[in-house]
């Protein structure tokens, strides 16, 4: 450990720089940005050979191009994916508005509704659970995904759960991806348990790898296999791909799930940007080319995730440990001790800002353990320095050290 003494010296040294570094949301720095500039200026032939006019309203499912790049990276046949637009958030948003609204028993008229939801997770994903008043009950991650026998408690002791949303690639934020086998389990729990169990996972981080990453079986496979594709959504999104926002998104679905999201999607949108669809299949064209795109991507933003690794490395390892991801956009820090927003605030005097520990659970659920970090966005300069600010709020929190 280095002494309370040298600790104090940094952390004065730090506060006396007026920095001022944010890393509290991922998103891609500009550099990211940059490889995908060629969509700016290609110029596209407004009817498709297949004779469809991409000025005019029309493909309330998306061109079929598009629908056929989704297949490719889903693994799913085309007529199950719906090529849409802006992001995966709002197609999982439209998926929960569908079961609310239009469900065989919907769920507005339920007395009491729950989600299963693996912590820690995704902010926006909580917001939108909030909003539909939905409780959400947490189970643990786990390295190979959510804690089977947890998830497996929870069903046994509650019987007014709708589904599970999950991340189940680069979780955000510690990044776990899940086995074949705990898909499988998942899908099989959740049928025994109800015919109406939903299974919803936010693929935004699919084709998002930055190091080898264990194999997984498209999710669509497996649940084919599990016979659960009338109860299973997956959702992905061009937008950490090309741009944010900018890009494309994709709902897969099957049966009944497929039809409740068209039905949402038909009072909402007449049509999705289809001038923007045939751009994306002209420029990212296939599942290689997609695959030697994203390897563009994983060139910038590795080198941010080892700097972040190395320095993270020096923490005393009684103090806790950091999640070791190969893909996505985040790593967290375990604390041994709940000290989570202590070391956020102690950042926040140096000039270091980081996503409060309580934007990782639902509400009223922080177990004020965990950081989030988001590497991306910033240069490895301010990226090192960020996390040597990091590490000496860490030890003033954890050897509480006055300062
Ligand atoms: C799990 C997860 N889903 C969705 C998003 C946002 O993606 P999109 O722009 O497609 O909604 C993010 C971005 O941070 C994310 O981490």
């Amino acid at each position: 450990m280095n002494s309370a003494d040298s600790i104090l010296t940094h952390f004065k040294k730090y506060k006396d720089m007026s920095i001022n570094i944010d890393i509290t949301r991922g998103k891609p720095e500009g550099l990211q940005l940059d490889i995908s500039n060629e969509l700016l200026s290609l110029k596209v032939d407004p009817i498709t050979e297949s004779g469809i006019d991409l000025r005019n309203y029309g493909e309330p499912l998306g061109i079929e191009e598009a629908r056929e790049l989704g297949s490719q990276i889903l693994g799913a046949p085309s007529k199950n994916i719906i090529a849409a637009e802006q992001s995966s958030l709002l197609l999982t948003y439209q998926t929960f508005l569908s079961y609310y609204l239009f469900s065989d028993d919907p769920w507005k008229k339920r007395k009491s509704k729950k989600f299963i939801y693996p912590v820690p997770g995704f902010d926006r994903h909580f917001r939108i659970l909030e909003d539909f008043d939905i409780e959400v009950i947490t189970v643990p991650l786990k390295d190979d995904g959510v804690d089977i026998e947890e998830y497996t408690k929870i069903l046994k002791e509650n019987n007014d759960v709708c589904g599970i949303l999950s991340v189940p690639r680069h979780s955000n934020p510690s990044g776990e991806t899940f086995t074949d086998e705990n898909i499988k389990k998942i899908f099989k729990i959740g049928k025994e348990y109800s015919d109406n169990f939903l299974f919803i996972f936010d693929h935004a981080y699919l084709v998002h790898d930055f190091l080898p990453t264990i194999k997984q079986t498209p999710i669509w496979s497996i649940a084919t296999t599990e016979k659960v594709t009338d109860n299973c959504v997956v959702a992905t999104s061009f937008s950490k791909v090309t741009f944010g926002g900018g890009g494309l998104s994709f709902i897969l679905s099957g049966g009944r799930s497929f039809n409740l999201i068209k039905r949402m999607r038909e009072s909402m949108i007449i049509c999705p940007d289809k001038i923007n669809q045939k751009r994306h299949v002209m420029f990212l064209k296939d599942i290689d080319n997609i695959t030697n795109h994203m390897k563009k991507h994983a060139e910038l933003i590795l080198p941010k995730f080892e700097a972040v690794k190395k320095i993270l490395s020096d923490i005393p390892s009684e103090c806790g440990s950091f999640s070791n991801p190969t893909g996505g956009y985040f790593m967290t820090y375990n604390f041994n001790k709940p000290i989570a927003t202590k070391v956020q605030t102690i950042c926040e005097e140096m000039g270091l800002y980081i996503t409060p520990a309580s934007s990782l659970f639902p509400k009223g659920k922080c177990l004020d353990n965990v950081l989030r970090i988001a590497p991306t966005y910033v240069s490895v300069n301010k990226l090192e320095l960020a996390m040597n600010i990091f590490i000496t709020a860490v030890q003033i929190a954890h050897f509480d050290i006055e300062y």
